[in-house]
């Protein structure tokens, strides 16, 4: 019988997230075998730095060794199509970062190749694995909050406040046309999709640029560095730092999300609310061990992450004892175990919790509307065949 010690992974890009990925998988178990980097001599490096064994010279080299069934793609944007349509080919399964391409046609194509391989075919949306997630999707899709109604929130961050502040994330070409949305909206379209089990259907966007021209500095920069460049160049930014969107929602339900990385003080905070006919539930991932629930004729309930305390879904995501917070990090665990007991599997499971190719091309299709919406002035509903 095959067990999560006998597979072994590669993971492409050791930056910010690739590093939270090979910490995770060596939790859970995972041989990570190598990784591979934007060159040889970074590659070398980061191996030392993580304590792998192995740096690929390139992809090919990594798809050519037989300890290698399953890759993480934890590579800028751009680069995530052309990545997974090669690693698919060769038949290895495929856990890529958000958002899954550049455009809807390219996700398209990787969802149908996904498809027709049999491979495990995953999208990190991760914020749905913290335990208070797990069992918020649980308790609302099984109508512990009666009709869901309203669906609202935010995500804000802070770290691209200034016109000193750099990314690769800024350029459509390498991040993709829409950024805030496409970079932590997609969360939180995806997570209260997940929570609610209901799609968008419409959107109305309004998408505004605070700072059209950045600094950008001649020598490459780390994510979320708050460092600032001497020497840098003017550069026309083109891509949203700040978006109001109004949401129509299957099943009738309506929403509204402000996604910003511009919030002075907020460093990471996604939060929604879901009222409903009986109940509601509010969550915000800056106190992630924290479940709001609101009733109107009982007092308030604040559910602390707690295995003995939450739902069957919770209690899977969960790793540690109540009062032990879990963060950012611990969510990476547990949606690499409901992972990887398909790759255990050898193919994907029916009803899948973690988000597929599937979840991340629609996450797409959304941002085509949002995208269109914002460009019209108008309602767009999300064109999904
Ligand atoms: N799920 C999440 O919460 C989450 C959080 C952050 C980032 N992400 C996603 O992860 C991806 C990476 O983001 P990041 O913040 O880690 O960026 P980053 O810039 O910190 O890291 C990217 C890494 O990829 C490497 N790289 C560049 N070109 C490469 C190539 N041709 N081959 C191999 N490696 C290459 C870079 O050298 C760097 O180490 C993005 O798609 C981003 O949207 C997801």
């Amino acid at each position: 019988m095959t067990r999560r010690s006998d597979i072994g992974t590669a993971v492409i890009g050791s930056g910010f997230i690739g590093t939270v990925h090979t910490e995770a998988l060596r939790r859970i178990g995972v041989r990570v075998v190598g990784l591979l980097e934007s060159s040889p001599e970074l590659g070398s490096r980061r191996a030392a730095e993580l304590g792998l064994p192995m740096a690929y010279a390139s992809l090919d080299e990594l798809l050519d060794d037989d300890a290698v069934q399953v890759v993480h793609v934890t590579s800028p944007n751009e680069l995530h199509h052309p990545q997974v349509k090669r690693i698919l080919t060769a038949g290895r399964h495929v856990v890529c970062e958000k958002p899954l391409a550049m455009t809807s046609t390219e996700s398209a194509e990787l969802v149908a190749l996904a498809a027709a391989s049999g491979l495990v075919d995953a999208v990190n949306f991760n914020i749905r694995f913290y335990p208070l997630n797990q069992h918020a999707a649980s308790l609302v899709r099984g109508g512990g909050l009666g009709d869901v109604r309203l669906v609202t929130g935010r995500y804000f961050q802070d770290w691209l406040l200034y016109d000193t502040d750099w990314n690769w994330r800024l350029e459509a070409d390498q991040g993709g046309v829409l950024r805030a949305v496409g970079d932590i909206g997609s969360h939180w379209l995806d997570l209260t999709s997940f929570v609610t089990g209901r799609r968008v259907e419409a959107v109305m966007a309004d998408l505004t640029t605070f700072i059209p021209v950045r600094r950008k500095p001649t020598a490459p920069v780390l994510t979320f560095s708050t460092e600032r460049a001497t020497d840098t160049i003017p550069v026309e930014i083109h891509t949203e730092d700040v978006a109001t969107i109004l949401l129509r929602f299957e099943g009738g339900a309506r929403g509204s999300v402000a996604i910003s990385q511009l919030s002075p003080g907020r460093k990471n905070s996604l939060a929604y609310q879901v009222d409903g006919s009986a109940s509601a539930v509010a969550w915000d991932s800056e106190q992630p061990d924290q479940l709001w629930i609101g009733h109107r004729d009982r007092p308030n309930e604040l559910l602390l992450r707690n295995p003995a305390l939450m739902n069957a879904a919770g209690v899977a995501a969960a790793r540690l004892p109540g009062g032990h917070v879990e963060g950012f990090a611990d969510t990476f665990g547990a949606v690499f175990t409901a992972i990887y007991d398909d790759v255990v599997a050898g193919a994907p499971s029916p009803d899948r919790r973690y988000a597929t190719f599937a979840d991340g091309h629609d996450e797409m299709l959304v941002g085509d509307a949002v995208l269109e919406s914002s460009r019209t002035g108008r309602w767009v509903e999300v064109a999904r065949p």
